[in-house]
């Protein structure tokens, strides 16, 4: 299995990082995923604008950036993964300099890129039966758009789900659901499906925003206004959107039943037609 790391192809066993690197040290980085149906990846336009907006943020330049598509592709070809459905990672830091300070390096320090394919790891079960879900307070900063690798609150927080036996812990802001720990999160209440704002309380999820574009499609109404926690007993239905599950069902919330355990309508109408886009942009 090959990796790229700061220029070169390797054994994922040979892809080293120094002990010095900023990654490690401050978690001073970015990362990105990206789906691959096969040869085609999902959305990297998008993608790719989000982690440059991200490294924009950081005020990180990487000169490779306009090449990152076509490393990813030659992981896929290299890898023999050109027929599998896969996710790429992606990880920038501000490089590896010495001694340790706070303050950014000297402008000449290059960045650590690396870059992995891999086979989706992803119970498609899920997909048909939905998922458990349980809340939690949202202990994170006030930048959750950017995609960094400080995910310590994520962490703890879908372990927390994992030892309760569900799938994805949903953070809660200020009494209003923000988002889960890897997943945006939508739900119907009062009979309207509704979904975080874009802000600076949540990431602007790629699968986020095709839902969006398929609700307008199937003209279905949405409202990007937060749902109040305490809404959630009363949802109808639910679900969660992300790379690797696409629309992913939620049929229980903490201690309580949506829509009967069952995935909801909406849910399964938007299941297919996300189904149908990925089917025609791989022109079947
Ligand atoms: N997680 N919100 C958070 C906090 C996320 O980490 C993710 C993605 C999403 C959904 O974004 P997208 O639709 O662009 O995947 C929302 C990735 C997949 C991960 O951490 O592995």
């Amino acid at each position: 299995m090959l990796v790229y790391l700061n220029g070169k192809f390797l054994p994922r066993e040979q892809a080293m990082i120094s002990v010095n690197d900023r990654g490690f040290l401050f978690g001073d980085s970015l990362y990105e995923v990206i789906r691959g149906y096969r040869g085609l990846l999902f959305e990297a336009q998008a993608h790719l604008q989000r982690l440059q907006n991200g490294l924009h943020a950081l005020r990180l330049r990487v000169a490779e950036f306009d090449r990152l598509a076509e490393i990813a592709q030659h992981l896929l070809a290299t890898n023999d993964l050109l027929q599998e459905d896969t996710t790429i990672y992606f990880q920038i830091t501000r490089g590896a300099p010495f001694p340790r300070k706070h303050a950014f390096p000297a402008e000449d320090t290059p960045p650590t890129v690396y870059v992995t394919a891999n086979k989706l790891a992803f119970n498609p079960a899920y997909l048909e039966h939905g998922v458990a879900v349980i809340t939690v307070p949202d202990v994170r900063w006030n930048r959750c758009d950017l995609k960094t690798t400080n995910l310590l609150a994520n962490v703890l927080a879908n372990q927390q789900a994992h030892e309760a036996e569900a799938y994805e812990a949903l953070f809660v802001r200020e009494g209003f659901v923000t988002e889960g720990s890897h997943s945006n999160f939508f739900a119907v209440a009062n009979g309207t499906l509704h979904t975080h704002p874009i802000s600076p309380a949540i990431l602007p999820g790629i699968t986020r925003q095709v839902v969006l574009k398929l609700c307008h499609e199937l003209q279905l109404h949405v409202e990007e206004t937060p749902l109040a926690a305490t809404q959630l007993p009363e949802a109808s239905e639910a679900f969660l959107s992300l790379t690797s599950a696409e629309v992913l069902p939620v049929i229980k919330v903490d201690d309580k039943k949506i829509s009967e355990g069952k995935p909801g309508e909406i849910t399964q109408r938007l299941q297919r037609a996300f189904g149908e886009y990925v089917k025609a942009l791989r022109k079947y």
